[in-house]
């Protein structure tokens, strides 16, 4: 049986649950008859066995969506925001259910997974609006007889892979703008996480959104249907969230047929605390930033750089706040930090964090896995006395762990913070209005959150600089990832 009956029995509208990819407007099951098991990162049950699909089924959803392309991408764009919204509205409706198979199969807590359905939500509302202001401009003539004209027009079929961290955001706020601007998608969601790429997949059906135009293929063989969506000559665009080094591949790949790309990728963001912070702002702020999600986001504060006056005011109000957090099944109201998404990730935390204490660190909360509680779970850890020649100072940590590095003055917080290949988010904070607009300047980043540890909205452009990627997702730039420019030249008009 593909779905035990205490999952279904948890849920009010258990059709939300599937097994199957989502493929013009059908549920089908893999040519080769093939499945693997999802499992519960918290308790390690197995929650469904998965239709595991490959290139073929891969090939039939991109045609799919080429063939869904020619009428969608003609939908008026008030009925595209009126179909876009329906689909906003059920997702709201059903915010309980998705938030518990997210909890279920990614392991955030309850009330973070409702949080994330709301912001995965958010986006599918905005370009909604969106579809209605996609603007050309006429532009002025060079001469008498001549008009210049730009329309915007839908690159085509998109493909979208995605992240376990965010199973339904990651995906909304690619599928958001391109439905918006008249393209269609083929969603490849991570294969710990499909079940809620699915339930919306279900959502967009009873939406009335029309076969073809969204498409969610399921497969564990990530290489394959990876090559398929990146060769294909009828894809004519890739937005992936994910690892840099699996970016950096898939823009090879699609270099071969030159496909439009937005890359969304690793980071290591710093977190600044000046000696004229808000000390208590500052310590609130890391929470948010560095424990969201158990510290798997790709904007998680990585290195928290703290000023020698105020380190140890710092590192103990920290210490203290995170012995407070209470970690556990996502299920249980108390729990802030759920598990980790594998055993694959316990142990790189472990390493990072035992490679660290060798060379020197100190762990003044947490510091190693939290066993009682099952094989997925790590203590929440501050660690003091990080240093640049440490590895966990370089690399992305994605989990619940805080590196703190001292630094004297602002020139030498700024080269450290500068001091890696990525780009993507950093924070800092101080009261001192010249060294904001200093310090925002300096940073060589995407984002920047000044005395705020959360920057993410549907409304202002995510995304990085560097090795951190490419494009911008959300805001009134997101939707530009998925249109041409095209000029027109009228001549003969003397
Ligand atoms: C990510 O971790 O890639 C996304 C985080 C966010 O949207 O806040």
């Amino acid at each position: 049986m593909p779905i035990s009956a205490p999952l279904m029995s948890h849920f009010e509208h258990p059709e939300l649950i599937h097994h199957q990819s989502y493929i013009n407007g059908k549920w089908v099951d893999a040519f080769s008859g093939d499945t693997f098991a999802i499992i519960n990162p918290s308790t390690g049950e197995h929650l469904i066995d998965m239709t595991n699909v490959g290139a073929i089924e891969t090939n039939n959803a991109i045609a799919a969506a080429q063939a869904a392309l020619a009428e969608w991408r003609k939908v008026l764009p008030k009925e595209k925001a009126r179909l876009l919204r329906k689909w906003h509205q059920l997702i709201i409706d059903n915010q309980d259910d998705l938030a518990r198979l997210m909890t279920l199969e990614q392991g955030k807590p309850f009330a973070e997974s409702k949080g994330e359905v709301l912001y995965g939500a958010s986006f599918i509302d905005w370009f909604a609006d969106e579809a209605r202001r996609l603007y050309g401009d006429v532009i002025p003539t060079f001469a008498q007889d001549k008009r210049l004209l730009t329309v915007k027009q839908p690159v085509g079929v998109v493909a979208a892979i995605t992240p376990w961290n965010f199973p339904i955001a990651m995906i909304t706020r690619k599928a958001g703008p391109a439905l918006a601007a008249g393209c269609t998608i083929v969603i490849k969601p991570s294969d710990e996480t499909p079940l809620c790429a699915l339930a919306l997949a279900e959502l967009s059906h009873q939406a009335g959104i029309p076969a073809g135009v969204i498409n969610v293929v399921v497969g564990k063989n990530a290489v394959e249907i990876g090559n398929v969506l990146t060769s294909h000559a009828d894809v004519k665009k890739l937005s992936f969230t994910g690892s840099t080094p699996v970016g950096k591949l898939l823009l090879s790949q699609c270099a071969q047929t030159v496909k439009r790309t937005s890359m969304e990728l690793g980071g290591n963001a710093p977190f600044i605390v000046f000696d004229d912070a808000d000390l208590d702002a500052a310590v609130e702020g890391a929470i948010a930033s560095k424990y969201r999600n158990a510290g798997q986001t790709c904007v998680c504060a990585n290195r928290m750089l703290v000023q020698a006056g105020i380190y140890d005011a710092f590192s103990k109000k920290l210490a203290a706040r995170v012995q407070e957090l209470s970690t556990g099944d996502g299920f249980n109201d108390k729990v802030q930090i759920g598990p980790l998404i594998n055993n694959a990730a316990i142990n790189k935390v472990s390493e990072l964090v035992e490679s660290a204490i060798q060379n020197g660190a100190t762990a003044l909360v947490g510091g190693k896995p939290a066993d009682a509680l099952g094989t997925r779970f790590y203590e929440p850890t501050v660690l003091t006395g990080v240093t640049q020649d440490m590895s966990i100072f370089h690399r992305e940590i994605f989990g619940p762990v805080a590196p703190l590095l001292k630094f004297e003055t602002e020139a030498e917080a700024i080269a450290m913070a500068n001091d890696t290949p990525f780009g993507l988010a950093s924070y800092f904070y101080s009261q001192n209005i010249a060294r904001i607009w200093r310090v925002s300047e300096a940073l060589d980043y995407g984002m920047v959150g000044i005395n705020e540890g959360i920057v993410s909205t549907e409304v202002a452009p995510f995304g990085g600089i560097k090795e951190s990627g490419s494009g911008r997702e959300g805001s009134k730039y997101g939707i530009d990832e998925y249109v041409e420019i095209k000029y027109l030249c009228m001549g003969g008009l003397s």
